[in-house]
């Protein structure tokens, strides 16, 4: 089983998405894999009730915030994506952490949030170029992993290992590089969780990732699917690379 994930980020108009889902043609992609979107949190009440979306597309928003309502401007909480639809949620992007700052700290308490609420958190590690450059992989995705992984007993959840300089550069992580940081993760989980329930977790790759690279990262060891950004925004590419997942 491989899951294939859509990452819209801030892209597509409205009409656009659920064009999207009537497009999406996954004929040719296995029963067996879960096909994950994430859009734009405003077009997930409309995508989970749209007639176009094929019920194996699950969805999810790209974030939310930890508390169920209040003063908050702004924010969304897991409560609320759940009772429009949503099944999962992306959290502790990079993007998220980077452009936004966001602490280890706060994605815990967002994995929190979301098991409170019925949501699979997936959530996303990666070390940046300075920090790949440094020999500080291990370091930085173990210290991301670390912060949530007393949370990861509690309910079903998948971690996206993307690195940040494969994100949306063109530049994608070889196969072993993958490898390399699926299985420090891998291992991790296991001494916390226990082996079984370690290889439950799935642990997907983004970064660049497209129609020509998906097969080889998706027969790599330890990857269990991918997490797409840009070419997520195609329904054909989309489908080509969960196509690729045997
Ligand atoms: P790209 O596939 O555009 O590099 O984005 C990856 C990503 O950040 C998915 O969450």
């Amino acid at each position: 089983m491989a899951v294939i994930a859509g990452n819209w980020k801030m892209h597509m108009a409205s009409d656009q998405a659920i064009e999207f889902l009537a497009e999406l043609d996954l004929s040719g992609v296995s029963e067996r894999h879960e096909i994950l979107l994430f859009p734009p949190e405003i077009y997930l009440a409309a995508l989970a009730t749209s007639e176009a979306r094929n019920p194996r597309v699950q969805l999810g928003p790209q974030n939310i915030y930890w508390e169920d309502e209040g003063a908050f401007t702004g924010e969304l909480s897991a409560r609320m994506a759940s009772e429009v639809g949503a099944n999962f949620v992306l959290i502790g992007h990079s993007e998220r952490r980077h452009v936004f700052g966001e602490t280890d700290e706060e994605v815990a308490h967002k994995v929190r949030a979301a098991q409170r609420h019925g949501l699979v958190p997936v959530v996303c590690v990666g070390e940046t170029l300075e920090e790949r450059r440094a020999n500080r992989v291990e370091e930085v995705i173990l210290r991301q992993l670390n912060a949530v992984i007393d949370d990861l007993s509690l309910g079903r959840a998948l971690i996206a290992y993307e690195p940040v300089w494969a994100i949306g550069t063109g530049e994608t992580a070889t196969p072993k590089d993958a490898s390399l940081a699926h299985e420090t993760l891998r291992e991790r989980l296991s001494q916390s969780l226990g082996t079984e329930r370690a290889r439950s977790v799935a642990i997907l790759y983004g970064g660049s990732v497209k129609p020509s690279n998906a097969g080889a990262l998706l027969s790599t060891a330890n990857v269990d699917g991918v997490l797409v950004g840009g070419a997520s925004l195609d329904p054909r590419s989309f489908a080509e690379i969960a196509a690729a997942a045997l």
